[in-house]
């Protein structure tokens, strides 16, 4: 069979990306409480035979929260109980900080999970980089050698945790009054600079063992700790050239780390906003992007090498004006933001197209995500993406029922759930307990 792309969906905070979307027209604009919502966003997501749902973490607010709602869940471990019991195979990846929790804490939470949704479960395990985060455990962020420090030993021991209790352990036989096979279940009784466990965890195994590791970040530490763990990976990448470099280093990583590369898998993010011709995806986007306009619009100006007025949001470029920009050597989307801005489009359309948001944005009709995906997947830039609509209300269904029809018929998407775990979805290999081949 031909290689297809693996596709995950982003969870944040029950709106969409755009910092308007809580108030579209067809959005509860209590979402953000809402498991109800979620729910209906993760089913949404399954219909389309996506891989998995990805749910960020870092439990802050710093932003105006006077005009906009919070990025994160309000828990993602409880967001994803709610959604594990509405549905039955899409894969469930939240993202736990390994600074901030006890491994003991996460391999319970985790496992938990995985027991509940019968082996769907992925933890995205980042060391956590923010001072306001650190701020609300009483602590200060760490260097980034202690970061990984601590992270190595925590993801070491939650795995650790998670083959403590022996796969065929549990008995549960009635006639015999045997539970379970005590032999079988052990204390780790491990320790290092940073945190220590005795054990044992005292959870059977799932459908798929234990929980697929996910991790997220650009630092030589981060890809070193990829490269031992992670079967995942959530990017970051402007460009084809960018993202195919990050997953080249992702895969040496893992290779150096004795794994085979094919096993940890590089998923590329994509902001989608799916209408049925531009003018429409803009407008939309124009309309729900908050009070971010005078501050983007300025700082389109600085990666352009001119100074742009907010105050005439609705002019084009000039021809002089274009002739003189400098896309910014320091901002890998600039020159993109120049390519759209030589097109005619007025500075407000400019930023509609999403040219400075935090991953490439796709604004119109499906083919064009498809065109997206299907490039980047080629030039094995990626193993796929993880997506996150403008509006989750209607922006899933909008890539459910627009641009996975078409990477169907190109063949670059599969039209069934294969199996029923998250390791079957994404390819990679059993394991339960630490992997031998890291702690050699
Ligand atoms: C695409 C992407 C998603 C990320 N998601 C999270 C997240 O949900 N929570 C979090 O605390 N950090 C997240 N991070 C941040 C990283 O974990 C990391 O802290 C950051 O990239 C700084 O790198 P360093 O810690 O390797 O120095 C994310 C990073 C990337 C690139």
């Amino acid at each position: 069979m031909t290689r297809q792309m693996i596709v995950g969906m982003h969870l944040g905070n029950g709106y969409g990306n755009l910092p308007g979307a809580w108030r579209a027209p067809a959005v509860d604009p209590k979402s953000y409480t809402s498991f109800d919502a979620k729910v209906r966003h993760a089913q949404a997501a399954e219909r389309g035979k996506l891989h998995f749902l990805f749910l960020p973490d870092g439990p802050t607010h710093v932003g105006d929260i006077e005009n906009e709602p919070p990025h994160f869940n309000l828990d993602v471990m409880v967001t994803l109980a709610a959604v594990a019991r509405e549905t039955s195979r899409i894969g469930l990846v939240a993202t736990g900080s390994t600074t901030f929790n006890e491994p003991f804490n996460l391999a319970r939470q985790f496992k938990a999970l995985d027991v509940m949704s019968h082996g769907r479960t992925g933890w995205n395990a980042v060391t956590s980089s923010g001072q306001d985060v650190a701020a609300n455990y009483g602590q200060r962020v760490l260097s980034s050698p202690e970061r990984y420090g601590r992270a190595h030993e925590t993801i070491q021991l939650v795995q650790s945790l998670w083959g403590s209790w022996g796969k065929t352990a549990w008995m549960h036989d009635k006639a015999t009054g045997r539970f379970a096979d005590a032999d079988q279940i052990a204390p780790i009784n491990m320790g290092g600079n940073f945190v220590a466990s005795r054990g044992p965890l005292y959870i059977p195994p799932s459908e798929q063992g234990q929980p697929v590791v996910f991790h997220a970040g650009g630092s030589a530490n981060a890809l070193e700790l990829a490269g031992r763990y992670a079967s995942g990976v959530i990017g970051a990448a402007f460009t084809i050239n960018d993202a195919r470099a990050q997953r080249a280093a992702f895969r040496e990583a893992a290779q150096l780390a004795g794994r085979d590369p094919g096993e940890l898998k590089f998923f590329a993010g994509l902001m989608t906003t799916i209408t049925r011709d531009k003018r429409e995806g803009l407008d939309r986007r124009i309309t729900l992007s908050g009070r971010i306009f005078p501050q983007r619009a300025s700082y389109l100006g600085q990666i352009l090498g001119l100074g742009l007025d907010p105050a005439q949001p609705d002019e084009p470029l000039s021809q002089e004006q274009l002739s003189k920009a400098r896309p910014s050597a320091g901002d890998p989307r600039s020159a993109n933001a120049l390519r759209i801005a030589s097109e005619g489009w007025t500075i407000r359309d400019v930023l509609a197209h999403g040219v400075i948001d935090y991953h490439p944005v796709v604004v119109g009709p499906a083919a064009e995500a498809a065109d997206h995906m299907q490039k980047w997947f080629e030039a094995e830039a990626v193993d796929g993406f993880w997506v996150s609509p403008d509006i989750y209300e209607d922006g899933i269904d909008a890539f459910v029922d627009g641009v996975v029809p078409i990477l169907q018929d190109r063949g670059l998407f599969h039209r069934e759930y294969n199996g029923t775990t998250l390791r079957e979805h994404l390819g990679v290999p059993a394991q339960y307990g630490v992997d031998p081949r890291v702690t050699k």
